[in-house]
C-alpha cells in the first residue's frame, strides 16, 4: 500500500535511516524503524529504543519486550499481527560505567521524530493505536494525557477508529515486588480490552 503521494512503509523506512532531525542520531547506533505489515489491526507505539533495540535495530527485542511478548500472549494477541513502533527512533542514553542507561526523549526530539510515526499510522491504518507509557500516550493525545487514569479504555483517535493506552512494560520491570504482579496483570487486563475492541 502507498500513499497519495507514493509513499511506502518500505521507502519510509529506508528515508527514515538517514534522519538526522535531531542529535540523537549522533549516539544512536542505528535508526530502529517499526515493525510490522501493512494493514495490521493493533499498531503499538513505545516510548523509544532501548539497549538491545539499538543494537539490533528492532523495537522490543530486550527485557521490555520480553515482558511484552509474555502479555501479549496471554492476552490471546499475536505479535506478528501487530505493527510495532516508538515515538522515538533513536536511543537516547546517557553512559552509567560500562552500561548505557535510557533517558527520556525531551518535547524536541519527540517532535522531530512525529513525522516517521505519522508516515507509520498513514501507511498502516490500523484499527486501534496501542501506546505503551506516558511518552506515546502524550505524543498522540496530548500533555494532559494521564496513562494512571484513561489506561484500558478505548478513546476516539485522530488517525484510527481507537486509541488506548497502558502502562510501558519498563515501568512494569521497574515496579518492586510484591505490586509487580498487579501492574503486569493490569497490562494483560488493558491488552486483553484492546482485544474486545477489535472482535
Ligand atoms: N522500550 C520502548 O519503549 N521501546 C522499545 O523498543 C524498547 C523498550
Amino acid at each position: 500500500m502507498s500513499t497519495a503521494t507514493g509513499r511506502t512503509l518500505e521507502k519510509v523506512r529506508a528515508q527514515a535511516r538517514d534522519c538526522t532531525r535531531c542529535p540523537l542520531y549522533k549516539t544512536g547506533t542505528q535508526t530502529v524503524f517499526g515493525e510490522g505489515r501493512v494493514g495490521a489491526r493493533m499498531l503499538m507505539v513505545g516510548e523509544q529504543p532501548g539497549d538491545q533495540e539499538d543494537i539490533a535495530g528492532r523495537p522490543f527485542v530486550g527485557p521490555a519486550g520480553q515482558l511484552l511478548n509474555r502479555a501479549l500472549e496471554e492476552a490471546g494477541i499475536d505479535r506478528d499481527e501487530v505493527f510495532v513502533t516508538n515515538a522515538v527512533k533513536h536511543f537516547k542514553w546517557v553512559r552509567a560505567g560500562k552500561r548505557r542507561l535510557h533517558k527520556k526523549p525531551n518535547a524536541a526530539e519527540i517532535n522531530a521524530c512525529r513525522p516517521w510515526l505519522e508516515a507509520e499510522l498513514e501507511l498502516v491504518q490500523p484499527d486501534l493505536i496501542v501506546a505503551l507509557g506516558a511518552t506515546a500516550a502524550q505524543t498522540l493525545m496530548g500533555r494532559q494525557f494521564r496513562v494512571t487514569q484513561q489506561h484500558g479504555q478505548v478513546l476516539a483517535a485522530p488517525c484510527a477508529k481507537g486509541f488506548l493506552a497502558t502502562i510501558h512494560p519498563s515501568a512494569v520491570l521497574r515496579t518492586p515486588p510484591p505490586d509487580r504482579d498487579a501492574a503486569y496483570a493490569g497490562l494483560v487486563s488493558d491488552l486483553k480490552a484492546a482485544v474486545r475492541f477489535l472482535k
